[in-house]
């Protein structure tokens, strides 16, 4: 009789067999992908920051009206003031190589959130594809101190227009700290419903 663990092993390894080389390299991107926020004093090669760039226009966006803009951040001056955007969660960006910015005109359209969200996605997986690591710095609805908000801050340090919003900065270089892929079993599949919200998938 087997159990569920049994059950479980036997439909992965079914699952792999399935999947084709590329798919498999994917989930095992997504597997191993952590926040990577300590980074190596060697630059992005340029031509891995053109895949970066490729990949953030590939995003798909709503009705494809791409409402979004990246302004790729190389010198370190400017990478020490982005990183001062925000009290907590940016300053970490000072010892990165590359940062990306993420902006959209919202007048462009209504859900650029999400547009700039997959953007963002985007690049950050195409740099764990690329050998990189990176961390995604939220910035829209953030507060820079307690009058200026992190979008200005970001907005004046790039001359970026004051018709466009900021979401994020990806914040991107080669690891200097190694961190352990989430465990499957710590994954949350209690969220998970079949057919009808609290209906669990995973035991049915
Ligand atoms: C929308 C979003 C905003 C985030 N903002 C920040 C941030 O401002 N600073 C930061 O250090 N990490 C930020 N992160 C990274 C999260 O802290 C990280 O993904 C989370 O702790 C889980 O860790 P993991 O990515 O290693 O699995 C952000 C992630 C997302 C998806």
């Amino acid at each position: 009789m087997l159990n569920l663990h049994d059950y479980r092993l036997i439909k992965s390894v079914c699952i792999v067999h399935f999947l084709d080389r590329g798919e498999f390299m994917f989930m095992s991107l997504i597997q191993k992908r952590r926040s990577i926020r300590r980074f190596l004093a060697k630059p992005v090669e340029d031509e891995k920051i053109e895949v970066l760039i490729e990949a953030a226009l590939r995003a798909p966006s709503s009705r494809g009206l791409n409402p979004w803009e990246f302004v790729v951040v190389t010198e370190h001056d400017l990478l020490e003031k982005l990183s001062k955007a925000k009290v907590h969660g940016s300053e970490f960006l000072k010892n990165a190589p590359l940062g990306i910015v993420v902006c959209a005109d919202k007048d462009r359209c209504d859900v650029w959130v999400e547009d700039c969200s997959i953007a963002s996605t985007f690049i950050f997986l195409a740099s764990e594809s690329l050998g990189l690591r990176s961390c995604w710095i939220q910035i829209r609805e953030r507060m820079h101190n307690e009058t200026i908000t992190s979008e200005t801050y970001v907005s004046e340090v790039l001359h970026i227009p004051s018709k466009l919003k900021v979401e994020s900065i990806i914040a991107v270089g080669y690891p200097d700290e190694k961190k352990p892929p989430h465990k499957k079993e710590e994954l949350q599949y209690e969220k998970v419903y079949l057919n009808k919200y609290g209906r669990s998938y995973t035991n049915s």
